[in-house]
């Protein structure tokens, strides 16, 4: 019999939850998204976040599991992601989790949704890719970890500003495209040339540092559109074309520094494998651009599948390894916010 566990995620704007077992075979994966109502403000408001949560956290835990086909009394235990993300997000999660755990006597098992989003990269493969390079780009985070094992990562280095994610939702918004931006930027760019602008590469320079900006890009961007001095955005003046120019320059920008960095890690570390998740790793130029560096650099490369990037509690299967390890918690376990450095 295999050992089941429920996942819960609510770290940001995603509400999910999801049935996994010890072999790693995924029973049910619930996903509600809450896109449509931070459209509107092209970025996560924390507040409207938190709230949405409190409405869809109990049907997404009662549809993971009728889709398993199980019942609370099937389960192994029940895991949350505590730690990094928005505070009232996270709080709505973690409460639901206790809650379950208190009324069912079932263990709690903590959740890194930065460690989540790399293991994404070990559910996909099938086997083992620790120990590994770490890179997560998504709307909150772009670093690089030492991935020794699954739950213990070195922080090697990380956006000194903007997360990639972020700075494409902000130049999606300048470019008058939906949020959120990354897909939006991504589907304009088809049409454009990548070397209609030569946008920053920041910290390009510092051959020997792992961080990233992405600030400078996007005020490099927003003088392209609007010049600078000038309040108003003139993005309702480019043409089709334009947008499609400036959107494929930018996102040439950040694949280059992702890239750039992601290479120096390994070549630092003398890691041979690369695991990349988080939202921003759907992108399909990343994807391309991570593939020939691996051919060709010869590195394994692991990024997550498509559906498992962007945040879902799938790849809180995690879990597993601190249940296995006897790591459970009891039911004090508080939410940190913040980035904690491993
Ligand atoms: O991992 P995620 O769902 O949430 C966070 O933990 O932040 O990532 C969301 C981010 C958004 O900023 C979105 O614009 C970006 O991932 N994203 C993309 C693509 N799809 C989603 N960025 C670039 N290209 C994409 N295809
Ligand atoms: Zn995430």
């Amino acid at each position: 019999m295999s050992v089941k566990l429920l996942t819960i995620e609510t770290t940001c704007d995603e509400t999910a939850a999801a049935v996994v077992t010890d072999k790693l075979e995924v029973l049910s994966s619930v996903v509600a998204s809450q896109d449509e109502l931070h459209r509107r403000f092209a970025g996560v408001v924390p507040e409207i976040a938190a709230r949405a949560h409190v409405q869809r956290i109990l049907p997404t835990i009662d549809e993971a599991l009728r889709r398993a086909n199980v019942v609370l009394a099937d389960l192994d235990a029940i895991a949350v992601a505590n730690t990094p993300g928005l505070a009232g997000s996270l709080l709505v999660g973690l409460m639901a989790a206790k809650t379950l755990c208190a009324a069912t006597g079932k263990p709690l098992v903590a959740i890194n949704h930065l460690h989540a989003h790399i293991y994404a990269c070990r559910m996909a493969a099938g086997r083992e890719v620790f120990p590994c390079i770490g890179l997560i780009v998504s709307g909150g985070h772009t670093s690089l970890y030492r991935c020794g094992n699954p739950t213990e990562f070195e922080y090697l280095g990380g956006t000194i500003d903007d997360a990639a994610g972020e700075a494409f939702d902000k130049v999606a918004a300048m470019l008058g495209l939906s949020y959120p931006g990354g897909p939006a930027i991504s589907a304009a760019a088809e049409h454009g040339n990548p070397r209609a602008y030569t946008f920053p590469r920041g910290l390009a320079a510092e051959r020997d540092r792992l961080d990233f900006s992405f600030s400078g890009l996007k005020t490099a961007v927003r003088y392209t559109i609007a010049g600078p001095g000038k309040p108003d955005l003139a993005a309702l003046n480019l043409s089709p074309q334009d947008v499609a120019d400036v959107a494929a320059s930018f996102q040439e920008a950040v694949v280059d520094s992702l890239v750039m960095k992601s290479l120096l890690a390994l070549e630092q570390t003398k890691l041979k494998t690369l695991c990349v998740g988080g939202g921003v790793a759907s992108n399909r130029l990343l994807r391309q651009r991570l593939l020939e560096e691996s051919l060709a650099g010869n590195f394994e490369l692991h990024i997550a599948p498509t559906h498992l990037c962007t945040d879902n509690a799938v790849m809180g299967a995690v879990a597993f390894e601190r249940l296995r390890a006897g790591k459970t918690e009891e039911l004090d376990l508080d939410i940190l916010p913040g980035l904690v450095r491993h």
